[in-house]
Parts: C-alpha cells; sequence; structure tokens
C-alpha cells in the first residue's frame, strides 16, 4: 500500500513535526534530519559560503563533498528560499539575525537558484498577479497540489526526485488533513471538486504520485538552462539614469526616469523614480531600495508621495543588462500596480509612447504627443516616422522630453501596430492603425473582490474597457485581433441572477465611473435578508459607443464578491 509506506516514511523522517504540530511551538533544538532522509542518488549542490554552512549544518548535516542534507538537492527563487528559511527559524529553532538571513537568500539564490528561462512562465505569481486560471497539467495535480496555493508554488522549485518526495512528507508532518482531502482524494473528472472515495473508482495512480512524478520530470535538480546561467552570471551593474514605459489598469500610459545609484551592500541599489501620467500629466515620485537576486531577479521596496503604503517592485533584468521588466505593487491584495518596463538610457533619441493608443484609418489633422528622451529641439516633420501610411505634417512644439505633431492617416491602410522613431531609431509597437473598432471586451472577463474595510483590508477590482479590430484574418475574437487600447466606456452593474428575489447588486459594493469596483463592508448587514453578510454575484457592463457607431458595443465581466482571506497560504516577499 503505497499510502502505509508513505507514512511510515513520514514518521521516520519528520516525528519532531509532529510534536510541533501538537504544541504549536517550536522545540529548543530539532533532531537532525540527516539521520532519517533516504539516500540521495543524484550529485548535489555543493554549499561553499562559510556563514550559510555554520547555520544550516547544526541539522543539515555536511557530508566530504560539501552537501548539507536537503539544502544540497534543492534550487528555487530568493522568494522560495526566504520561505524555507522563515520556516527553520519559525518552527526549527534556528536562529538568524536579519543581516544574516540576508546574506543566506543572496548566496542560496545565486547558486542554488533558477535560470531565467526556468522561472520566465511563473513570472506572474511572483509579481503577485491574480491570473484568470492556471494551467495545471491534470485535474487530479491541480486537487493535489492548487487547492491551498497555485501550482506555480512548486513549478518555481526544482529539486532531486527523493526531495519532491520528502516535499510531500513536509505537508503530511505540518498539514495532516491534506493526505486525505487532497493528496489521496478523488477529483471529479472536470476538475470542479472532489468525489467520496466511497464512490470514486481508485485511479491508476494516486493524485500526489502524479504530481511527484510530473514534478520529478520536468522541474527536476539539474538543468542545461541552470548550469549555463550559473556559469555565465554576473552581478549586474545597473548604476545609471533609465527610461521608464508603464502602464496601470484604469489610468493608462505613464512615461518617466529611473535612476538608479551603488547601495551600501554589494548587489544593493537605491532608487528614484518619477512617473508621468499621460491623460492628466499627474506626477508620482518613488524613492526606495532593491537587491538584485541570482544576477538578474530585482527585488525593490518604495514610498511613493501619492500612494499610501509601501510600493513592491519585482522585475526580471534582461540577459543583455538592457532592460528592466516587471511589476510595481500594492495594495491589501497587491491589486493596484503599474506595468513597467525601464530601459537603459541611450546617447540617441528614444521614444517611449504617445497619448494615443490606437488612430483611425483615413483621420487628418489628428494631434499626437510622442513622449521620450533626447528628443533634438529643432525636430522637423522629417525627423519623425510614425510607420506606414502614416504621414507627419506638422511639428508644433518640441522638447527634449516631448514632441507635439500633427498627422494624417491614409484610408486605405492594413490595420496594426506601428512603431515610432525620431531620427531613425524606431521603438516598435506604440501606436496601432485600424478601419474599425470591432468589439470590446472587458480586461478581466471574470473576477474576485474581497469584502472588508472593518478588520481585513478590501481586496479591490480595477475593470478596464479594452477595444479590438479583427486583424487580417477579418474575423473577431481570433489570435491575430488588434488590441487597440482602453477606451472610455459608461459601467453599470447588472444582477447575476442566481435565486428568487435575487438582491446581490445592491449590497455587494459599488462601481465608479472609471471602473473601480470598490466592495462594501465584511460582516452580517442587519439591512440584508437574514442579517446575512454583503457577498454575492453581478455582472460588470461596459457600454461603449462612438458618434460612427449605430448601436453600442457592450462587453461583461462576471463578479463573484467574496469574504477577506483570513488565512493566508502563500504570501511570498523577498524585498529590501
Ligand atoms: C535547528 C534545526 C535546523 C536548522 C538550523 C536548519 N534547518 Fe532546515 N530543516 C530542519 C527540519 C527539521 C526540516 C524538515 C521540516 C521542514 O521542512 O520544515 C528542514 C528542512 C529544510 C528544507 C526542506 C524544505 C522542503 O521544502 O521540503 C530546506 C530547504 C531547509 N531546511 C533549509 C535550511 C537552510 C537554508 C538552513 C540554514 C539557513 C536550515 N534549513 C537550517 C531543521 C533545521
Ligand atoms: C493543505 C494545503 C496545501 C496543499 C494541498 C499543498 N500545499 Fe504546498 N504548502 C502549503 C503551505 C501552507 C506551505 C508553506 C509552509 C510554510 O513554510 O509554513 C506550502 C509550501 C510548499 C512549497 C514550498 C516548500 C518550502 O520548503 O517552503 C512547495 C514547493 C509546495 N508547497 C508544493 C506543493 C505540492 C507539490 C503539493 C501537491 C503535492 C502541495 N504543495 C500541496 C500548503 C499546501
Amino acid at each position: 500500500m503505497p499510502r502505509l509506506n508513505l507514512l511510515r516514511i513520514v514518521a521516520l523522517s519528520l516525528p519532531f513535526v509532529f510534536l510541533h504540530c501538537a504544541f504549536g511551538q517550536a522545540a529548543d533544538t530539532a533532531p537532525p534530519p540527516s539521520n532519517q532522509i533516504p539516500p540521495e542518488s543524484e550529485p548535489g549542490i555543493p554549499v561553499t559560503d562559510t556563514l550559510t554552512t555554520e547555520k544550516c549544518s547544526e541539522c543539515h548535516k555536511s557530508d566530504d563533498k560539501g552537501n548539507l542534507t536537503r539544502i544540497s538537492w534543492i534550487r528555487t527563487t530568493p522568494e522560495g528560499w526566504e520561505e524555507a528559511i522563515k520556516r527553520m527559524v519559525r518552527l526549527n529553532g534556528l536562529e538568524l539575525n536579519p543581516e544574516e538571513a540576508r546574506h543566506i537568500v543572496s548566496y542560496l539564490a545565486a547558486n542554488h537558484g533558477l535560470a531565467p528561462e526556468e522561472v520566465a512562465p511563473y513570472r506572474w505569481y511572483l509579481e503577485m498577479r491574480q491570473p484568470e486560471s492556471e494551467p495545471i497539467p491534470t485535474p487530479a495535480i491541480r486537487m493535489a497540489c492548487a487547492s491551498c496555493h497555485p501550482f506555480a508554488r512548486p513549478e518555481t522549485w526544482h529539486r532531486s526526485a527523493t526531495e519532491w518526495k520528502l516535499l510531500v512528507n513536509m505537508h503530511i508532518g505540518y498539514f495532516p488533513v491534506t493526505e486525505y482531502q487532497t493528496f489521496h482524494a478523488r477529483p471529479r473528472p472536470d476538475g470542479t471538486g472532489v468525489l467520496p472515495a466511497s464512490t470514486a473508482p481508485a485511479p491508476a495512480k494516486e493524485p500526489v504520485d502524479e504530481a511527484v512524478e510530473y514534478l520529478t520530470k520536468n522541474s527536476a535538480l539539474h538543468s542545461e538552462a541552470w548550469s549555463n546561467w550559473r556559469a555565465a552570471a554576473r552581478d549586474p551593474d545597473l548604476a545609471g539614469r533609465w527610461l521608464i514605459a508603464a502602464t496601470a489598469p484604469g489610468k493608462g500610459k505613464y512615461y518617466g526616469v529611473l535612476t538608479i545609484s551603488p547601495g551600501a551592500a554589494g548587489g544593493s541599489f537605491k532608487t528614484e523614480a518619477s512617473l508621468t501620467r499621460i491623460a492628466d500629466g499627474s506626477k508620482t515620485s518613488l524613492a526606495g531600495q532593491s537587491v538584485v537576486y541570482t544576477g538578474y531577479e530585482w527585488r525593490g521596496r518604495a514610498k511613493a508621495d501619492s500612494i499610501g503604503e509601501p510600493v513592491r517592485q519585482v522585475m526580471t533584468i534582461s540577459e543583455d543588462q538592457s532592460k528592466i521588466e516587471g511589476r510595481w505593487f500594492w495594495g491589501g491584495y497587491q491589486e493596484f500596480g503599474f506595468d513597467v518596463t525601464a530601459r537603459r538610457e541611450s546617447n540617441d533619441p528614444t521614444v517611449l509612447s504617445t497619448d494615443v493608443s490606437s488612430i483611425k484609418a483615413g483621420s487628418k489633422g489628428v494631434a499626437v504627443k510622442i513622449f521620450g528622451d533626447k528628443f533634438p529641439k529643432t525636430l522637423t516633420p522629417a525627423d519623425v516616422d510614425l510607420g506606414s501610411g502614416v504621414h507627419v505634417i506638422k511639428v508644433v512644439a518640441a522638447k527634449p522630453s516631448e514632441a507635439d505633431i500633427i498627422c494624417d492617416v491614409d484610408a486605405a491602410v492594413a490595420s496594426g501596430f506601428r512603431g515610432v522613431a525620431i531620427n531613425h531609431r524606431v521603438s516598435p509597437n506604440i501606436f496601432a492603425v485600424y478601419d474599425k473598432i470591432d468589439y470590446i471586451k472587458v480586461s478581466v472577463p471574470s473576477a474576485l473582490a474581497r469584502l472588508g474595510g472593518a478588520s481585513h483590508p478590501k481586496g479591490y477590482v480595477q475593470f478596464e474597457a479594452i477595444a479590438y479590430n479583427r486583424g487580417v484574418d477579418g474575423t473577431p475574437n481570433t489570435a491575430d485581433d488588434i488590441i487597440l487600447g482602453p477606451v472610455q466606456v459608461k459601467w453599470s452593474m447588472e444582477e447575476f441572477i442566481a435565486r428568487f428575489n435575487d438582491d446581490d447588486k445592491e449590497f455587494v459594493g459599488s462601481l465608479s465611473a472609471d471602473g473601480l469596483f470598490t466592495p462594501a463592508a465584511e460582516g452580517p448587514n442587519p439591512q440584508r435578508r437574514f442579517s446575512t453578510n454583503n457577498t454575492g454575484d453581478v455582472w460588470i457592463v461596459a457600454k461603449y459607443q462612438d458618434k460612427d457607431m449605430a448601436s453600442p458595443l457592450v462587453a461583461k465581466s462576471y463578479l463573484a464578491v467574496t469574504v477577506p482571506i483570513y488565512m493566508k497560504w502563500d504570501e511570498p516577499e523577498v524585498a529590501q
């Protein structure tokens, strides 16, 4: 019976863990894990840092090659290392001061880290985005490993075959419910829940074994990507002036400057940024610090003059060190943020953005503002190239960071993106040209907001309406459709009818004219029937109409408004 074997291994390898669970406090010293763990068959990654060896080898025994048990057969992100080390402190009796912890996370992230391409599919997880859904190989794996945290959590760890098995034991040791509720439960074939074991046929493989097999194969300890990156990685030299192009849902486009200077410790930086919102010219200034892990993982924290809480910055540095991309975010559920691309400043003119996202074919005399850096003071129409079929008629005004121009667009021109060039330096995909807005979509087709405001933060949702053109194939809703950017719409809420006398619309919260949903307060509401709380589900409706349209374009998003997260299973964070 696989289950009995598993339990035996758990009992052998983690008896102390059961003690922690039973008494809820850390023992003075935990028995060394090295005594009980099965031998490794794969070569480990030796730990060569004195402080790390000194601190960890008290329990994780060293072998003659310098491998420490467990640690030498694991690679993960800085967040992953920080989580594990926090648990060592919280539950297992490790003692570290913050400086030592930072040093060890940095050493392990550099030497037991992930290559950029290994993390690329899971950047959303590190950047704290809320995806619509997560691609997970099978319903059984979804149930076993994505019931409490995203599957991206294990996918951002790479481990030996033995280590993947030990991870299962760690879960059963700390969270015994997992064993029957997820690891050995029976998923419904459509992935929507669990069937009682007595009514479900035994699967060929237990869900947990399916997961471990998948991860052993796809998230192995050793990989070509990592050995190449480890050999080539260097401490990036980022000091200097960087140019930012950014967007924020509901607020549109921003441009600005990020100044990076060396920090007090090696691998750390001081940052100053200034962002200008293109729609109204308002400015946001941020000042902070950052650390770079693994040669490319930027983790920063900044204070912004117009944001009442620290802004976290999770970004990745391109291999040629010319670009830093990622998300700057805040909010009770990290739901607010900028999508940021910073490019190293150049000696030549650089175009960052335009005030318009798209221009209709056949338009004459369209005023466009181009934002960027080092534009020549004497700019002529011949210096500015807006791509095929778009003609610059006049330069109205020019300064180093902004050029105001007038252009005409041919009527019979191919719909699609155009780059903008000043003095032949092209920045691609700056705006789109289209013959017609074919449809609109709400940026998030379904969303989750969380009641709050009394003892928990509110979980807001910012909706945006995005216009689309059908693309070259002439059929809407296909892969070649052209995103024309956010459009101004009329927002409203409609009842999602789920029961008789459904009244959720009156209670769940309110929607602003610019698409921000603010949930109502948590807890029972005496105004509501049976004094229930303010949960519910509604349609968020966007209506768009311009002068060329006979009837409006309509798009909807489904919004569920639920209770706060009372227990956080998942809150990775590494910052300065
Ligand atoms: C006082 C004893 C002790 C010290 C010191 C200690 N650990 Fe651990 N470590 C444990 C125990 C017990 C386990 C198994 C239970 C668990 O995973 O929490 C473990 C497991 C681990 C795991 C495997 C977790 C997983 O994902 O399965 C990692 C990684 C780890 N330790 C890292 C470290 C690092 C890094 C250090 C040094 C900075 C360290 N430990 C220091 C006791 C210790
Ligand atoms: C009952 C909820 C639950 C389920 C189900 C679950 N996890 Fe976890 N997992 C957690 C929690 C909570 C932590 C954080 C533990 C801590 O550090 O305190 C965690 C941590 C992890 C970590 C980080 C390891 C470390 O040392 O910090 C990995 C990797 C992971 N889980 C993978 C998996 C995989 C693979 C599965 C499926 C086989 C799974 N999880 C199923 C709750 C769960």
